[in-house]
């Protein structure tokens, strides 16, 4: 595991944006997307660029159970507005939050199967979430229906008019699914993933109660943090 802590969140959205690209241009394919407030500079960059994914597959992380694509809230409908609308791919994926979990489960799996991430993009959740595998998934799991925690539901009510709105469960890949990119970029913007980085970047063994441990067994992570997500390491 690489940890590049950068001085603010700009310098660390410009560093992944390279990445991306340099990925892009050394051949990968297939890049795994997350949402979220963390990599959306990511994505204005990326669309500001004059990169090219209109031969390339994104798969995404996870989707919110029972919103449709052309809800405003839906994942769906945040990577259409952030990246997708300047940048389409040749094809993008992401979990159908209208299906039920048998269809949803096999259908994800069989696309992640078809299409293996070579560059997956990750965030991480105050309490060590990756994707929405929240603490005590199991590390082997691979797509899955999650409820979501307390903390999470707290964390994204900001999104939506009041908490109620808040969808109860979500559609993610698993552990197992994320383990499987032949490289990730993990990023941390701002104190309040101060204490999870710590976690991550401190831990010994993987622990079932900080999902994002799991990592530590990955051959190729770079964490990218700013100083604020970096001052307990
Ligand atoms: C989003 C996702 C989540 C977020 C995490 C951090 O697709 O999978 O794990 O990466 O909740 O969210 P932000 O970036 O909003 O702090």
């Amino acid at each position: 595991m690489e940890v590049k802590v950068v001085s603010n969140s700009e310098a660390g959205s410009q560093l992944a944006y390279e990445m991306i690209r340099h990925a892009l241009e050394d051949g990968a394919e297939v890049f795994g997307l997350a949402t979220g407030s963390t990599p959306e500079r990511v994505y204005q960059l990326l669309s500001e660029s004059d990169v090219d994914f209109s031969q390339s597959i994104s798969v995404n992380l996870d989707e919110y159970v029972g919103l449709p694509a052309d809800h405003p809230q839906s994942y769906h409908h945040y990577m259409q507005k952030k990246l997708f609308n300047a940048k389409p791919f040749k094809h993008s994926f992401i979990p159908n939050g209208m299906n039920t979990e048998a269809e949803e489960i096999e259908n994800y799996n069989q696309i992640l199967e078809e299409n293996p991430v070579d560059l997956q993009l990750l965030g991480i959740g105050t309490n060590g979430h990756i994707a929405f595998n929240e603490p005590g998934t199991p590390f082997d799991i691979l797509t899955h229906k999650v409820e979501l925690t307390e903390s999470t539901i707290q964390a994204n009510k900001r999104y939506f008019e009041s908490e109620a709105d808040v969808p109860r469960y979500a559609y993610s890949m698993g552990l197992a699914s994320i383990m499987k990119a032949d490289k990730i970029i993990l990023l941390a913007f701002g104190e309040s993933k101060a204490q999870a980085i710590k976690d991550l970047v401190t831990a010994q063994a993987v622990d079932p109660l900080i999902p994002s441990t799991v990592l530590i067994n990955h051959p190729d992570v770079t964490i990218i943090a700013d100083e604020a997500a970096a001052k307990l390491i």
